[in-house]
């Protein structure tokens, strides 16, 4: 891949992509988010890679949003906004479509597009000095990659009210506490905890966690029953798996589980 903007490795089956604009406070321009979708596309086709972690370069900022310069470029023009937000919410789509889990380390700024970068992660993690928060009222515009409908999903319209209608930075702290972000560390130990979680996947059945990301987003705008049909679908599919005859058989012969994802 020839990336510019990000930084990509993969290490042990983890992704981890990096936003490397710091001088720019890592702001998503039109080449980022492209780079970005080759990234995404490059891990969904990759069976080595297990789990995707998105972050940003420096302390400073995870992604202090869309590149602010661009957005002028589409004021007065009501086509090129939404072609510019339908490119966006193309890209973080992909995120929902990997078959394994991103999640976002946030470790400083995710505001605008880059809290809607984090949304669209399938877990956030946060350093406790991180902030967030969907300031583009402050510019006259709404948030226009998915973060108007995917926190209203995530933390419930109340939350998604205040932040949009507000435009207010948002501590990491307070973040997690309404449930945006799953877990929170002090900056020093943002790394090595996010890593716990991660772990903790990559000892599961990687097609029962792939279910599980696809029951409960597929679910997201399912009544409960048509959501139970389809969680007793994934169910059916799990137990055809060779990990399920895996995880079952070791926890009765009490030893650790050795999936192979088929
Ligand atoms: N788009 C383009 N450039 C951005 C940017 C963005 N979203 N966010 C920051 N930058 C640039 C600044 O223009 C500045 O560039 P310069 O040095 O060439 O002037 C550089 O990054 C550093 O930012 P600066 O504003 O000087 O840092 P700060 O510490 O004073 O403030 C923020 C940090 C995050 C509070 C401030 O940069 C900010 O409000 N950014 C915009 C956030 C936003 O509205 N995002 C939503 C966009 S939809």
């Amino acid at each position: 891949m020839d990336l510019t903007n990000l930084l990509y490795e993969v290490e042990g089956g983890v992704a981890t992509v990096t936003v490397n604009r710091p001088d720019k406070l890592n702001a998503l321009n039109h080449q980022t988010l492209q780079e970005l979708g080759q990234v995404f596309d490059a891990v969904r086709d990759d069976d080595g890679v297990r789990v995707l972690l998105v972050t940003g370069s420096g302390e400073k900022a995870f992604v202090a949003g869309a590149d602010i310069s661009e957005l002028l470029a589409v004021a007065g023009n009501s086509d090129g906004a939404a072609a510019l937000a339908g490119f966006g919410q193309s890209i973080f789509r992909k995120l929902d479509e990997l078959g394994k889990p991103s999640i976002a380390m946030v470790n400083g700024f995710a505001l605008g597009g880059g809290c809607e970068l984090a949304l669209a992660c399938t877990l956030r993690t946060a350093s406790d000095t991180a902030v967030l928060g969907l300031p583009e009222v402050s510019l006259g515009i709404i948030p226009g990659y998915g973060g108007s409908q995917r926190l209203a999903r995530i933390a419930g319209p109340g939350v998604a009210r205040e932040w949009i209608l507000t435009g207010d930075m948002i501590p990491a702290t307070e973040a997690h506490r309404v449930g945006v972000v799953n877990r929170i560390f002090v900056q020093e130990e943002l790394k090595e905890g996010t890593m716990k979680m991660v772990n903790s996947i990559l000892k599961k059945g990687p097609l029962a966690v792939k279910f599980g990301i696809e029951a409960v987003l597929r679910g997201w705008d399912m009544n409960q029953a048509e959501g139970e049909a389809m969680e007793t679908e994934y169910f059916g599919r799990a137990a055809v798996t060779d990990d399920m005859k895996e995880g079952m058989a070791a926890f009765l012969e009490k030893r650790k589980p050795a999936f192979t994802g088929k």
